[in-house]
């Protein structure tokens, strides 16, 4: 089926850090500065109508060359270890594909950051 876009900056959605609006070229009124620190995270509630795999698509940016590693924890549990690499601008917004698992129902999906470097700028997440 179609996707649903999960804005960072809109509730339940959380973001240890800043909602900002400084770059161009987000989604929705503004994206996640997470803290610069470990597990400064930001975390969406989605919906999935069935249990089983998953295909989520988080938009981000990173203005800086070296990638910045995270954990991706679903439901608590970490599922794999996305880096967000550099997009060469703060302004350049990319799309990470990530395949997951679901429970049917609500889900919580939470990007941890692995190095004190924090997450890329995020702006949302579609499932
Ligand atoms: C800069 C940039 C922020 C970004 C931050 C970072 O301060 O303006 O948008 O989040 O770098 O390195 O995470």
């Amino acid at each position: 089926g179609s996707a649903t876009t999960y804005e960072a900056e809109v509730s339940p959605a959380l973001c240890t850090g800043t909602i900002d609006s400084n770059w161009s070229g987000y989604s929705g009124t503004g994206f996640c500065n997470g803290n610069n620190t470990v597990g400064a995270y930001a975390q969406f509630t989605v919906n999935a109508s069935a249990a089983g795999t998953a295909t989520l698509r988080v938009r981000f940016a990173n203005g800086v060359a070296t990638a910045r590693p995270a954990s991706l924890i679903v439901n608590g549990s970490t599922a794999q270890a996305p880096s967000f690499e550099g997009t060469g601008a703060w302004t350049t917004w990319v799309t990470k594909t990530l395949t997951v698992t679901l429970n049917a129902g609500g889900n919580t999906i939470r990007f941890n950051p692995t190095t004190a470097s924090g997450l890329p700028n995020i702006d949302y997440l579609d499932v």
